[in-house]
């Protein structure tokens, strides 16, 4: 019996121990039974080490190593004058002039950098070309089609398939997909076009997050090449076409 009240006290303060206190909060310093990997021998940033010559833990890049991805010159950077492509293009970022209008066209300037004849480091002229039309093209028919119709006309797989009577299948017909060749939709600005691909608009989710401003823009030229398709002014036809039968 002595031992018995002995081992059910053990299994009591054990079954508190492990079970009791799980997911509660405390401030006291946790008793490490085991520490898994809260501490490890590892060397952080910005630390000291006597191990090498100029006692740093950050190791200098090899030689002649090439800089990928946000490839920023310190030098640079820390320059009094810096200021990155984004701040200084913010028409490429936002859609908006100075004013904070949305902007017809396109912007200016891209977001890359080059050397001017004086060597100075300038943003790019934002260049239209089919390579711009052809990664709008490919966005548009990725993100867009679907609600938009690979035509902009509002009649994408979206809308179609829940037009199906009795297919209640999946998600609800979005009953506000916007018909872009409208002439409502056609007359908006581009700036407006990127504000809405950027953050949505009433029952459209926002595209920030998935399409780099350089692909909005491609994505609104695209858009407007498809517009121009459906809305062709007659002087823009070819002549090889019969333009009789046109409506
Ligand atoms: C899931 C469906 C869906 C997808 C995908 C979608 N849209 Fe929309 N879009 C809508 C709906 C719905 C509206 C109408 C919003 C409203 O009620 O004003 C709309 C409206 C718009 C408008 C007009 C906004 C205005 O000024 O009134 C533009 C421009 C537009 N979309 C562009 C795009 C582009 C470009 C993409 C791809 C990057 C895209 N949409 C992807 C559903 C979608």
């Amino acid at each position: 019996m002595r031992y018995f009240f002995a081992i059910f006290a053990v299994i009591c303060f054990a079954t508190v121990a492990i079970l009791g206190w799980r997911g509660k909060a405390s401030k006291s310093t946790p008793v490490y039974v085991f520490d898994d990997m809260d501490y490890q021998s590892k060397l952080k940033p910005m630390g000291q080490n006597t191990f090498f010559e100029d006692g740093r833990n950050d190791r200098p890049p090899v030689p002649g190593a090439v800089a990928r991805g946000n490839a920023w010159q310190s030098a640079e950077v820390f320059s009094a004058e810096y200021r990155d492509a984004a701040s200084r293009n913010p028409e490429f970022v936002t859609g908006k002039n100075a004013d904070g209008e949305f902007i017809d066209g396109f912007p200016k300037h891209s977001l890359t950098f080059t050397t001017d004849a004086k060597g100075g480091r300038v943003l790019a002229p934002f260049v239209l070309d089919e390579r711009v039309l052809a990664k709008g093209k490919e966005r548009f028919e990725i993100f867009c089609a679907v609600c938009h119709g690979y035509a902009g006309n509002g009649e994408g797989i979206l809308k179609v398939r829940n037009q199906i009577p009795g297919d209640d299948e999946g998600d609800r017909f979005i009953g506000t997909i916007a018909n872009l060749q409208l002439a409502s939709y056609r007359e908006k600005r581009n700036g407006d076009y990127f504000n809405t691909i950027t953050h949505g608009k009433s029952t459209m989710q926002a595209y920030g997050d998935k399409l780099t401003p350089e692909e909005r823009w491609a994505v609104i030229a695209y858009l407007r090449a498809l517009q121009l398709s459906q809305n062709c002014p007659p002087d823009l036809v070819p002549d090889s076409i019969d333009k009789a039968n046109l409506k």
